[in-house]
């Protein structure tokens, strides 16, 4: 499968900060997603980074000026923005931000964007107070009106030394504003509770009882999602993986903080996706001190843990919403196991995943899934990474929520 980005032409304008040394990073990894990437600097930005490297690392010449001698008949400025099919600026100064809320075309980035009709995705990076002053942030708000997109700097140590409001985000947090630019946005305006991970169920200081669960399949669910515009919430048991950018994030532990975590947002909710590994058993003691070996047998008492979907199902009953979908973990019967769940939890949708394969289900970076719909409708899905599955079954899901 074509990565999303492949062969879409993006213009990269670069200004004058600290922060062009992390634009090498981005024009990189654009790079290796099969982007065509044209580069663009200011002259401030050539005295922090050199027009060399982003010309080495896009594999094209990096334009500086409006008037390069070799440039010869061709209108350098019409081309580009003719071309693209996104403009991204990154990092975007104070002066940069400031131009282009006033129309101002006195170099090629700026008038690039004058000349040019697609999307601008602004990326400021600069000291907090430069940030904050009411000249910047009226400039800001003036780019907003005029349709380009302004992703928030973070917070955080910059690299005059103060803290404060004013780094360049991250490349995965950039990376999925620039995707979501080419993305359908088809679950806009719909809020989403997704689950993910395993459960810990402590039965001492010392151990726990969980799953292998990694999180990842859930993850890329978040991300996906959010890319296509929804709110989405996120309830996670323990997991080593990034919080998807945007995503509202609730950490749990034990099946029943994640029942809890579930239930007290289950309402605000268009779609419920329990991808979760929910511990089905939690030890029935827990102890306070570490339990000391005796050298024989010992009994564990587990008791039940709420079943969150199946509860989620109940008080649903035949109403439309939230639409309900399931994941079955499964090591044989995976189909007849899929459609048990499916009535017994009285969902919409039921994801079928082998646990058993190497390259599918916990841990595993690729995923092979079949999905029943509450027609009985089975769909058998080819093994792709799990971010694209993920593509595949919120495609799925828009069309039952249609
Ligand atoms: N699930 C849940 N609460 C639980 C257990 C599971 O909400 N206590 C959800 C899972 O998140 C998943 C679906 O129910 O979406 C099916 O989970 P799975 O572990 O495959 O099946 P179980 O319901 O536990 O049934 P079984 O043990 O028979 O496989």
């Amino acid at each position: 499968m074509k990565t999303l980005l492949a062969g879409k032409k993006i213009l990269f304008g670069i200004c004058g900060s600290i922060a062009a040394y992390k634009a090498a990073e981005w024009v990189r990894e654009l790079v290796k997603a099969e982007a065509e990437v044209s580069v663009v600097m200011t002259e401030a930005a050539t005295h922090f980074v050199s027009g060399l490297t982003f010309a080495s690392l896009s594999g094209r010449r990096v334009y500086t000026g409006m008037f390069e001698k070799d440039a010869g008949e061709e209108m350098t400025h019409i081309t580009l923005a003719r071309e693209c099919d996104l403009f991204v600026i990154a990092p975007a100064t104070a002066q940069t931000i400031a131009k282009l809320a006033h129309g101002f075309a006195d170099d090629l980035l700026s008038v690039l964007v004058l000349a040019g009709n697609t999307k601008v995705l602004v990326f400021p990076a600069m000291n907090s107070n430069m940030y904050c002053h009411k000249a910047t942030q009226a400039n800001l708000f003036k780019l907003q009106e005029y349709g380009y997109t302004v992703i928030e700097p973070e917070q955080g140590k910059l690299a005059c030394g103060d803290d404060g409001v004013g780094r360049l985000v991250d490349w995965k947090t950039a990376r999925e504003k620039i995707v979501s630019v080419f993305t359908r946005q088809d679950l806009q305006g719909q809020t989403v509770l997704i689950s993910a991970g395993p459960t810990w169920e402590s039965y001492d200081p010392a151990r726990l009882l969980s799953n292998r669960s990694s999180g990842k399949m859930g993850y890329a669910l978040a991300r996906v999602a959010k890319r296509r515009g929804a709110r989405v919430i996120l309830v996670s048991g323990p997991s080593a993986i990034d919080p998807p950018p945007g995503v509202e994030m609730i950490n749990v532990m034990t099946g029943i903080e994640m029942h809890d975590a579930i239930l007290a947002k289950y309402e605000s909710a268009d779609i419920v996706v329990m991808a979760a590994a929910v511990s089905d058993y939690r030890p029935g003691k827990k102890m306070k001190q570490k339990v000391k070996k005796s050298g024989t047998s010992i009994e564990l008492e587990l008791i039940p843990n709420p079943d969150i979907l199946k509860i989620l199902g109940y008080k649903k009953k035949k109403a439309i919403r939230p639409l309900l979908v399931g994941f079955a973990a499964e090591s044989k019967g995976h189909v007849e196991e899929g459609r048990r769940k499916l009535k017994e939890k009285n969902l919409d949708l039921i994801v079928i995943n082998d646990i058993i394969g190497t390259d599918t289900g916990f841990g595993a970076d690729t995923n092979e899934v079949s999905l029943i719909d509450r027609n009985y409708q089975l769909e058998k899905l080819p093994l792709r990474s799990k971010e694209e599955c993920a593509e595949m079954i919120w495609d799925k899901i828009v069309n039952l929520n249609r």
